[in-house]
């Protein structure tokens, strides 16, 4: 277990980016960087067990994503499906509880089955990983208000109880790989005091050593909420 104590994250969430230059540093095709990102992910959930983490929130597919070649999108669907039959398993046996957040029902109808089940299956688990898909933050905000609308007045709380994250914990941490800083309409409302860390890694070249130094990062942070 790392140390941490109060000053642990309990909620992390990851904008994973980087698979495309990271194939085209080594003359591979985008797919194979796309594959080698979701090693990165497998990797990332075994290693949380030697974390003080709660919940683990993955950018895995934006709302925007459709804009790119259908082939890529197709290679992203199809990474999908392999990566939830191969693990699955290790999911259930490792006590980890799935969330998805986004407009995933949107997503092809066996997709939508197969989370359905592993959302079902892994519903005991005590650590959650919640995968960001067809996800866009405006989105999930505007959605909510008109939910909360429909309701009563308006207010922060009526909101947040309609977003996506509404069973997660508070957000911690957001990290961005790549290099890039911007959200990319990750997270926008749930990010408002979170500590944020933007790292050159690329993402499949991202490890737990990487999260761990965020998190020690994190610990040595002084959060403040607007107070003094
Ligand atoms: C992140 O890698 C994966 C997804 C957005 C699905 P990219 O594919 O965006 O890689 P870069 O940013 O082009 O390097
Ligand atoms: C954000 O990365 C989405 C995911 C990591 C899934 P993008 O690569 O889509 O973001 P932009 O286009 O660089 O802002
Ligand atoms: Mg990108």
């Amino acid at each position: 277990m790392a140390a941490g104590g109060a000053n642990a994250a309990r909620h992390v969430a990851i904008i994973m980016d980087g698979n495309g230059r990271w194939a085209k540093k080594r003359a591979l095709p985008r797919a194979l960087g796309h594959k080698r990102g979701v090693e990165a992910v497998r990797t990332l959930v075994r290693s949380l067990e030697d974390t003080e983490i709660e919940c683990l929130t993955l950018y895995a597919f934006s709302s925007e994503n459709w804009k790119r070649p259908e082939d890529e999108v197709d290679d992203l669907m199809n990474l999908m499906r392999s990566f939830i039959k191969s693990d699955l398993p290790e999911f259930i046996e490792n006590g980890v509880r799935l969330e998805i957040v986004g407009d995933w029902q949107a997503l092809a109808p066996d997709i939508v089955e197969m989370l359905e089940d592993a959302l079902h299956r892994t519903a005991g688990g005590k650590r959650t990983v919640a995968v960001a898909l067809n996800y866009g933050s405006q989105q999930e905000i505007a959605r909510a208000a008109q939910l909360a609308a429909n309701e009563g007045p308006v207010t922060v709380d009526a909101i947040e109880r309609h977003l996506h994250t509404v069973d997660l914990p508070p957000l911690d941490l957001l990290i961005r790989t790549s290099g890039e800083v911007r959200l990319s309409n990750f997270l926008l409302w749930q990010a408002a005091y979170a500590e944020m860390l933007f790292l050159d890694v690329l993402w499949p070249d991202f490890t737990p050593d990487h999260l761990k130094d965020a998190l020690a990062r994190f610990a040595s942070r002084e959060r403040r909420y607007g107070g003094r």
